[in-house]
């Protein structure tokens, strides 16, 4: 169950998640969203535990709003794993996915060093209300703390569209004219920062960090215009995430947490081509 059927990223996971069903036998359903929308995400959650499915993939947008249906479903013996955002304190066997404070650790960190200490920064979340957007930025500020040469001036909501990024960012540059540093903290986030930038003619002077290596980030990363981006893993988050599943269901023993790689990927390494989902 993805937050957006038709996301890049997500297409990615269920990419994945359809090679590891031929390998392992498993018929898959891929299912969610047609945009970000959290109580949709709810429903069709609740539709696959009325419909008796034999197990659930899903993410655990939020924490409070998740654990409830996750329990629920659990406690009718369909096993749910979470990927890509935990939901910790339910009862799921199992998540896979991304440490998303450590991923925004490093993006603080790249940022630092992109920057040589000193930057005006604008961060774009996906959602205040997710989990995984929230500690991606909790851990973006967490690596910059100590370094009274970053500041963060504003941070705005994009409802993980490109075009609400732009607005924002656009948004962000007027009321703050001094950025000069972007933080995107989900897939589209970075594109639509990058949209606006050039636009303006900012290229020169703005340093963006983004997420994620779907095709259009990788060529602006080209082109000169995102410095560097996080890295996950969204095809192996897919595929070890249907391999869990089918292991638990034939009675072995799991791991609780899966992290998948993550690092950053600068735009001087980009022709070295590691950048495989
Ligand atoms: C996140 C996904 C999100 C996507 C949105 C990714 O960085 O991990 O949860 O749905 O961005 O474009």
């Amino acid at each position: 169950m993805s937050e957006e059927l038709n996301n890049e990223y997500w297409r990615l996971v269920e990419k994945g998640a359809k090679a590891a069903g031929r390998r392992y036998h498993v018929s898959i359903e891929y299912n969610g969203p047609l945009q970000s929308n959290l109580s949709e995400h709810m429903k069709l959650i609740d539709m696959a535990i009325s419909s008796k499915v034999d197990g659930i993939i899903t993410q655990g947008l939020s924490e409070e709003k998740f654990t409830p249906l996750i329990n629920k479903a659990m406690k009718k013996g369909i096993p749910v794993i979470t990927v890509d955002t935990d939901a910790a304190k339910s009862k799921r066997v199992s998540y896979v996915g991304t440490d998303n404070y450590r991923s925004g650790y490093l993006a603080g960190k790249a940022l630092i060093a992109g920057t040589k200490g000193k930057a005006v920064v604008g961060i774009i979340t996906g959602s205040f209300e997710a989990s995984h957007q929230k500690l991606r930025v909790e851990g973006f500020k967490d690596a910059i703390k100590n370094k009274p040469g970053i500041k963060v001036v504003d941070i705005k909501a994009s409802n993980i569209t490109k075009v609400q990024a732009a607005e924002k960012a656009n948004e962000i540059l007027s009321e703050h004219p001094d950025v000069n540093a972007f933080y995107g903290t989900s897939a589209l986030d970075g594109l639509g920062i990058a949209q606006v930038i050039k636009r303006q003619g900012h290229e020169k002077k703005i340093y963006i960090i983004s997420f994620d290596t779907l095709p259009e980030t990788l060529q602006l990363m080209k082109q000169g215009i995102i410095q560097a981006t996080v890295v996950q893993k969204p095809y192996k988050i897919g595929y070890e995430s249907v391999k869990l599943m089918h292991e638990f269901k034939k009675g072995r023993h799991i791991p609780s947490t899966i992290h998948t790689d993550t690092g950053i990927l600068y735009q001087k390494d980009i022709a070295k081509g590691d950048v495989s989902p």
